[in-house]
């Protein structure tokens, strides 16, 4: 529970990078998450360089159209991209990314992928590295550039890419979760 607790969203990152014992110790989290029908069926693919990281940070907000989200809340202390439009990096500077790909026909795809990042970033948690989901996965890819990356990388063809998890060492204090919303949960006996 204090792990899950102390887990926070994190968009601000020293350059410091993470070692790579940590980086496989966090993939093997991930290798190990629960999977639809136990068909192991999600990848990752971890960039554990910065300059990359940040070059497809920049391809991930690259299409994404932030007008119609102005004035949406998401973070006082840790401000997303949503939060302010000037950001140019959807990986918010962090050292190390992780992108999570799945089998594009499986109807339970998005599940299996995002069950591989929880555990991630519970994992991260664990070992003192800050860490957030990105989304726009699919978006990312969808140019010459990033299908040359996914055959670069080996990612076969008939896979999506669902979302990513940055990793890094947080730059400032630790955010404060927001109040739990009531009426969330209910027990029936
Ligand atoms: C499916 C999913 C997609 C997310 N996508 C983004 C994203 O693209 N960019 C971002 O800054 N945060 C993203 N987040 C992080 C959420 O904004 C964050 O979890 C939420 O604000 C709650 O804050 P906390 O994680 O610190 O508890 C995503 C989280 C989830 C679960």
């Amino acid at each position: 529970m204090d792990i899950i607790k102390s887990r926070h969203s994190i968009r601000k990152y020293t350059d410091e990078q993470i070692s790579r014992e940590d980086l496989e110790k966090i993939l093997e989290a991930g290798n190990y998450a629960p999977n639809a029908g136990g068909g192991q069926r999600s990848m990752m693919v971890a960039l554990h360089n910065k300059e990359l990281t940040r070059k497809l940070g920049i391809m991930n907000l690259a299409k994404f159209n932030r007008g119609n989200l102005v004035g949406s809340y998401v973070s006082k202390e840790q401000p997303s991209v949503i939060d302010d439009p000037t950001m140019k990096d959807g990986f918010y500077g962090a050292p190390t990314v992780i992108a999570i790909f799945s089998q594009g026909n499986f109807l339970l795809k998005t599940a299996d992928a995002f069950c591989m990042a929880e555990n991630i970033v519970l994992q991260a948690t664990e070992l003192g590295i800050a860490s957030c989901i990105i989304s726009r996965g699919e978006e990312t890819f969808d140019s010459e550039e990033g299908r040359t990356l996914m055959k670069e990388w080996a990612v076969p063809d008939n896979y999506i890419c669902q979302g990513f998890v940055v990793l890094g060492y947080i730059d400032g204090e630790q955010p404060v979760s927001k109040p739990r919303k009531p009426g969330r949960v209910q027990i029936i006996e």
